[in-house]
């Protein structure tokens, strides 16, 4: 396999009073990307932080900011969130009814564009997506917190989804998001994942380069 794995270490399991520090540790593991999850209380039951918060963290890391909205109307804040200074935006596929016509604006704003697919929802009609779709994430649990045990059969899903991308010859990455840890990272990679989201295994490892060196490809 020489596909190139990418860890992305989710904020969300950072101390939340000390955020930059959080960001300091993701940056100093080696790790790809910061992985920043935005929630709203009403597409999930959880709430957490907005652009102010991400504008004010963007002077901390010089890693790439990959914006996971887990938020109602995606589509009013895509502007807003770009600005705030995310590099690459996410909303969920559950949440709008005009999918390609954001990840067409995203690309636009100058980020790069994903979509992320709850654990119920099939990859169906994703094809016509690939063009404009810079990822899918695919999500391993239900949206909403960090800490939770990975759905194991929506492994077969980022397995049919890795078929579609190659049967395609498209360039769009699977990342995969909740309950990553050491032992699920294989599987996932194995399914033919790109990107591992990676929220309380990576913060409560006290060898965080050792985790990310484990199993990612250097950062370059
Ligand atoms: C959950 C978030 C995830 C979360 C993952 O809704 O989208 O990014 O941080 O946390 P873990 O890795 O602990 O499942
Ligand atoms: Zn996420």
């Amino acid at each position: 396999m020489n596909r190139k794995i990418l860890v992305a270490p989710s904020v969300l399991s950072a101390d939340f009073s000390r955020l930059h520090e959080g960001l300091a540790a993701i940056e100093a593991s080696g790790a790809h990307w910061v992985h920043l999850d935005v929630m709203d209380g009403h597409f999930v039951p959880n709430l957490t932080f907005g652009p102010p918060v991400i504008s004010a963290l963007r002077p901390h890391s010089s890693l790439p900011f990959d914006v996971h909205l887990m938020i109602e109307a995606p589509h009013q804040w895509l502007a807003a969130y770009r600005q705030a200074g995310a590099d690459r935006i996410t909303f969920h596929l559950e949440a709008c009814h005009h999918s390609q016509r954001y990840l067409a604006q995203i690309r636009e704003l100058g980020a790069a564009s994903g979509i992320s697919l709850n654990p119920q929802t099939p990859i169906d009609g994703l094809e016509y997506l690939l063009d404009v779709c810079d990822q899918v994430l695919i999500m391993t649990v239900n949206p909403g917190f960090g800490g939770q045990a990975m759905i194991e059969p929506v492994i077969e899903k980022i397995a049919k989804l890795r078929r579609l991308i190659d049967e395609r010859g498209a360039k769009t990455l699977i990342e995969v998001d909740g309950g990553v840890d050491r032992k699920s990272a294989r599987k996932i990679i194995d399914a033919g994942a790109d990107v591992l989201v990676m929220g309380s295994a990576f913060f409560r490892d006290s060898d965080k380069s050792g985790l990310v060196r484990d199993i990612a490809s250097p950062r370059t």
